[in-house]
């Protein structure tokens, strides 16, 4: 399959099947193009929690809307976005690229300071708003991945992130829940897989200048 045919063949599930779980190396796959997804001045905002037991799956099951993804999927991802991003964080990130790319760190200093200057500026709201777009970002790579994996998936948005944070000991004064991925594998009982795809036409998605 090529992309496209990947991307036609993916649809938002309602319903997996219980009996199907997605294996550690194909998570390990999808969870690689996680960690390469790029984010603004690549200060990575976020935290990626992967549920994978069952007994955690069937905690959250009340904190969603709609559930029955939740009920029935193998793994569910759930990116945390952090407005922690002060001196200490910066700090690590940037010995972070000094030791990676072993250059010296005080060659980083002008970079370092046009960041924190920037991020100083913001309120902890701006920051965790910034953050939320970050993960947005992760969630489309995750769901590409997926797509090409042939792992099905449903992004969820529809839930109470106090439920969430409760479960998952989620400090909500520094941090919360973005969005989250359901993945597994589409049961058969699942019509929604039949519908088409209902997507704005070209000359009104598109615009060339
Ligand atoms: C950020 C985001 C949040 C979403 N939240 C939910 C959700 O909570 N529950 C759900 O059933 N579908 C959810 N969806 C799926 C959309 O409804 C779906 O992507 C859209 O209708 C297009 O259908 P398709 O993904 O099957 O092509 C979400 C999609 C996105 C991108």
């Amino acid at each position: 399959m090529n992309y496209l045919e990947s991307l036609r063949n993916r649809y938002s599930v309602k319903k997996f099947d219980k009996d199907k779980t997605v294996s550690s190396d194909l998570i390990a796959n999808i969870l690689e193009a996680a960690k390469l997804s790029a984010s603004s001045l690549g200060l990575q905002p976020y935290e990626i929690i992967i549920v994978q037991s069952a007994e955690m799956k069937e905690k959250l099951v009340p904190a969603f809307y709609n559930p029955s993804q939740i009920s029935t999927c193998s793994h569910l991802i759930v990116l945390v976005s952090k407005n922690t991003i002060g001196e200490e964080y910066i700090g690590k990130y940037f010995s972070h690229i000094s030791q990676t790319r072993e250059i010296p760190l005080e060659s980083l200093n002008p970079f370092k300071q046009s960041i924190s200057s920037h991020i100083e500026k913001l309120s902890p709201e701006e920051v965790m708003a910034w953050a939320d777009k970050q993960c947005y970002i992760v969630l489309g790579n995750l769901m590409f991945a997926a797509a090409l994996e042939n792992v099905d998936t449903c992004p969820m948005e529809g839930f109470s992130p106090e439920k969430i944070s409760q479960v998952l000991e989620i400090d909500a004064s520094t941090e919360k829940v973005a969005v989250t991925l359901a993945l597994g594998y589409r049961s058969e009982e699942d019509q929604f897989q039949k519908l088409k795809k209902v997507r704005k036409p070209n000359d009104k998605l598109f615009k060339f200048i």
